[in-house]
């Protein structure tokens, strides 16, 4: 999704500009621009496509400069192409956005009758027609608050000008932007990745918020225009590399990089010595909390439904899960007795901050599960639990969300604990599980030959299903989610028990249908609906544990069988080969598999 980086220096920011975006390119994009002051001029390069065509055109056209502002463009008003590409800029001020401008339709037949004339379809070009309007008759500051409360909407800006010659002005409502500090030189940035390779001392601003940034100074301002002190983070030094290394794709790398991630984050969370769970700083009595709601978006919605099962299982807790984008419009009851848990890779997506934001202003118990431990979600919670996985650069979420699930999980144990419904025995016995988790997981990743083959049935067909019960079924959806996201191919996730309600009605000769039924539970009813399937022509896929227990079917096409564990953890290991599906077949269809089509990492728009 759509990323801003500025520089203002006293040396040549442009090649600097362009690295740092590069290190954006992981958040999905499709075109990519630049402005600076040039002879006392601005100057803008933009080109639809990636961050190196960019490159290729700052070089060509020789822009060069002390100051800049650069930005990538995940289309949503007005078609991808060069001129929809961000900087917009008039003669005097050129603007780099993220976000919705939502009244911009009213705003641009206003600027037209002062004579503006618009080059671009974007929400984003009437920013900088109002600034340059309001300078006319306000100084800068004063301009800055005026223009911001006309805007409706979302957005981070990064905004240069041409009587200002070494000033960028930042400002926030709703998108993530943050503030880096370096010798004789300060950044802006929609993320502090973004300007990691140049410091690790960074401030955020918060909602509201604008900063006037020079490269000796940072100055802080809310929206009424009143100076607001902030504090110097030093941001953490993660030490897992961002390369690909051997790898094809960062996908197939994090997918294999997932025993380790689930060592480390079980590291983190369990005393081996004591067997016990640690998580030192949990703000609130075990009494104080009777209800839970676990909040996300995709893949990271998928795991809290699978935390659901655990929560519903080993605790006393009311559960209920929701969609982020849901959420946030409900007509709530909330409740002082209840956790609200919200679960994020990014920490920034739009939709899931939202849900937070209306839960902190109704004073609720906020605890927030992230990767990005700097993240707005992180930064803005009551408690933080951090999934350790290191950076996530795919677009696709694999370790995180097996990252997301270990967390929810050790949550639920704690709790169960401490209210007393687990004995200390199995409390301990479940530990022991989880250390043993990261050696199965490795076992799982050998079984690419089957899934290979399989992944070519996949996308020479029109449809396929997933179908799983109990914790199975989440991944169920997860796997379909992963499959038409990576491969196009379309692909619904369903309960298994729920095919002869209606969708057993699109199974046909040679379908290829995967289903999930570890011995669990529910493993002899799924067994007969995968009959049910094949009875009405479909390839199934079975993906279930090793047994010695013979199953019962002649005509299952493919089997893929993991590592046999207690069946609260099956989850873990039976979307190992989901994920794998999706990647072989995005990979036979020669798909851009760390990038799909129209989606991005960090989803930082409604
Ligand atoms: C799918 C995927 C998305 C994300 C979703 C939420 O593979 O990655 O569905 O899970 O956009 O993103 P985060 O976890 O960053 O809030």
């Amino acid at each position: 999704m759509c990323g801003i980086v500025g520089i203002t220096s006293n040396k040549e920011v442009t090649t600097r500009i362009v690295n740092s975006l590069k290190k954006l390119e992981y958040r999905g994009y499709d075109s990519a621009g630049i402005a600076t002051l040039n002879d006392g001029f601005i100057k803008e390069v933009k080109c639809e496509g990636r961050v190196e065509v960019l490159e290729k055109n700052i070089t060509s056209s020789n822009l060069q400069g002390e100051i800049a502002i650069g930005h990538v463009r995940w289309a949503t008003h007005g078609r991808p192409s060069t001129i929809n590409a961000h900087p917009h800029s008039s003669e005097t001020v050129s603007v780099v956005h993220n976000g919705i401008i939502e009244n911009s339709t009213i705003l641009k037949k206003i600027l037209e009758k002062k004579g503006y004339n618009f080059k671009s379809q974007t929400d984003t070009e009437v920013i900088a027609h109002l600034i340059t309007d309001y300078l006319k008759k306000n100084n800068l500051k004063n301009t800055i608050i005026k223009v911001l409360k006309k805007l409706h909407g979302s957005f981070a800006l990064g905004i240069i000008f041409k009587d200002y010659p070494d000033l960028i002005v930042g400002a926030r409502r709703g998108s993530p932007l943050a503030v880096g500090y370096g010798p004789n030189e300060n950044y802006l940035g929609s993320d502090s990745y973004a300007l990691k390779s140049m410091t690790n001392k960074v401030s955020y601003l918060n909602d509201g918020e604008f900063c006037l940034i020079k490269d000796n100074q940072v100055e802080f301002f809310d929206t009424n225009g009143i100076k607001v002190n902030k504090k110097i983070l030093n941001l953490s030094q993660d030490n897992q590399d961002n390369d690909k290394g051997d790898y094809k794709h960062f996908m197939a790398k994090e997918i294999d990089e997932q025993p380790t991630t689930i060592k480390n984050c079980v590291n983190e969370y369990i005393d081996k010595i004591n067997k016990q769970i640690n998580i030192y700083n949990f703000p609130w009595k075990i009494n104080q909390i009777n209800s839970i709601v676990l909040i996300g978006c995709g893949t990271a919605y998928h795991s809290c439904l699978v935390a659901k099962y655990w929560f519903e299982e080993y605790t006393s807790l009311d559960v209920s899960i929701d969609i982020a984008s849901e959420f946030r419009y409900r007509k709530l009851k909330f409740k002082s007795d209840c956790l609200y848990v919200f679960v994020s890779q990014s920490g920034e997506t739009a939709d899931t901050y939202a849900a937070l934001d209306i839960c902190k202003k109704n004073k609720m118990k906020t605890c927030s599960i992230v990767n990005v431990i700097e993240s707005s979600i992180a930064r803005d919670s009551n408690l933080v639990l951090p999934i350790h996985c290191g950076p996530e650069i795919g677009v696709a979420s694999t370790k995180a969300f097996l990252g997301q699930m270990l967390v929810l999980y050790i949550l639920c144990l704690k709790l169960s604990f401490d209210q007393k419904i687990i004995t200390k025995k199995i409390y301990q016995e479940k530990i022991k599980n989880l250390l043993s988790l990261s050696n199965l997981c490795k076992k799982t990743l050998l079984t690419d030959n089957k899934i290979q083959k399989a992944s070519k049935e996949f996308i020479k067909a029109k449809g396929s299903m997933f179908l799983g019960r109990g914790y199975s079924f989440p991944i169920a959806l997860e796997g379909a989610l992963k499959l038409k996201e990576l491969a196009y191919v379309h692909a619904e996730g369903y309960p298994a028990g729920e095919m002869k309600h209606g969708p057993l009605a699109l199974i046909e000769e040679g379908m290829p249908v995967v289903v999930l039924a570890p011995r669990d539970n529910h493993y002899k009813k799924t067994i007969s609906n995968m009959q049910e399937v094949i009875a009405r022509g479909a390839k199934v896929l079975l993906v279930t544990n090793k047994s010695k227990d013979e199953i019962q079917s002649e005509n299952i096409w493919e089997k893929i069988e993991v590592e046999n564990l207690t069946e609260d953890l099956f989850p873990f290991l039976i979307t190992v080969p989901l994920q794998k599906l999706a990647y072989y077949s995005a990979l036979q269809n020669g798909y851009d598999i760390d990038k799909p089509r129209n989606l991005a990492k960090s989803v930082t728009v409604e």
